[in-house]
């Protein structure tokens, strides 16, 4: 299914719920808990979601003093953890905020599902003027380090409960094991030598330790090919978890993005735009679908148009809902960083890897 059908698709399921929806953006008003199980199963590529904290206990966030214990918070979201494996593609990723002190709890549960990937800490570099500025507070009157971080799980769908394997190391392994190849015999065939063992890339691609560049999995395919396999072959973008990064952007697990500075209307826990940006960048490819169940300010759908993938997001609460009717709005407005995805899709001639814009199957 190509994603903008599965676009499509999306937007008819949440029926009576849209409260806004264009060719690359879809704002849902309710519970998101009962909205996605109307989702089509794997029809989304990334879930990007900043759920209550519950640790937090503020009063404007709806949801967030809601559970009288920790473990009715954790059987909640162990709830959208069962919707979020049946809506993301077996090639999808989870970025997952949570606080420091119930990132433990929340792991343990969320490893049923997933595997576990990285524990990001975000570590807000506030000058003074931003919210929670380390400057502030007494340090005198402290009991434990003050917490001047966040969590961010990051995690893809656990095939056999094996932590490396990813869902392209099976495909290869199965396929490799049909036509009787051993994975040297694969190795030299695409001329994938490591450097150290002799079972070379493949063993690491199928250990889930490495991914393939675009070229060596056209080369597997034809290995594949050549070597009996008949059935059609799964496009790199429906097979690879996408994971980009290089050393002028954030690549190891700390990192560093000043948060939002308060200003009139700001959402209380509102995420910075460019660090969604980076999470998108390095997890999708241009089309992909981005999915927030949290959606508050709309950071997420912003977040999406301006790396030209496809945002929906899903909010409880009506007068966000509407500020992120605006902040969409604005910034089609302004224009200047954002360009329609379809537009874009339109000129894909002129872009450098237009297969980035093959969506179909
Ligand atoms: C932590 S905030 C997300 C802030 C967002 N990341 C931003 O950058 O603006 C959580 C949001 O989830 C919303 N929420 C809480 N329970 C919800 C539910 N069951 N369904 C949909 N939204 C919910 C709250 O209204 C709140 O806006």
């Amino acid at each position: 299914m190509s994603r903008t059908n599965d676009f499509k698709n999306i937007t008819v399921s949440l029926g009576n719920n849209l409260y806004y929806s264009s060719q690359d953006a879809v704002v849902a008003f309710g519970d998101s808990l009962q909205l996605l199980e109307k989702l089509p199963d794997h029809s989304v590529s990334l879930i990007l979601t900043d759920p209550p904290y519950h640790s937090t206990k503020k009063n404007n966030i709806i949801n967030d003093k809601a559970f009288s214990t920790d473990d009715d918070f954790i059987s909640w979201m162990e709830s959208y953890a069962l919707q979020w494996k049946r809506v993301l593609r077996p090639n999808g990723s989870i970025f997952m905020f949570c606080s420091s002190c119930m990132e433990s709890k929340l792991d343990n549960m969320l490893s049923k599902y997933f595997n576990i990937l990285s524990h990001i800490v975000w570590t807000k570099p506030n000058d003074p003027g931003y919210d929670g500025w380390k400057g502030k507070m007494k340090k005198e009157a402290l009991r434990q380090w003050y917490p001047h971080s966040e969590r961010i799980i990051f995690m893809e769908s656990a095939s056999d409960g094996n932590l490396n394997r990813s869902y392209f190391g099976n495909y290869l392994r199965r396929l490799r094991n049909k036509c009787n190849l051993s994975g040297k015999d694969m190795t030299e065939m695409i001329g994938a030598y490591g450097k150290i063992n002799h079972g070379g890339a493949v063993s690491n691609w199928e250990s889930g330790r490495n991914i393939p560049s675009r070229e060596q999995y056209a080369s597997i395919c034809d290995a594949l090919r050549r070597s009996g396999i008949k059935e059609d072959l799964l496009t790199y973008e429906d097979v690879i978890r996408p994971f980009e990064v290089n050393a002028n952007v954030e690549f190891t697990d700390v990192w560093n993005f000043p948060s939002v500075k308060p200003y009139k209307g700001k959402h209380p826990a509102e995420k910075p735009v460019n660090m969604l940006e980076h999470c998108i960048n390095c997890t999708t490819f241009p089309g992909d679908i981005v999915l927030d169940c949290f959606a508050g300010s709309g950071s997420t759908i912003l977040a999406s148009l301006k790396t030209h993938r496809l945002g929906i997001g899903i909010e409880i609460d009506e007068g966000w809902c509407s500020s992120i009717k605006k902040n969409i709005e604005n910034m089609i407005k302004a224009g200047d960083e954002y360009e329609d995805i379809q537009v874009l899709m339109k000129r894909q001639t002129v872009i450098k890897e237009p297969s980035l814009f093959n969506f179909e199957n």
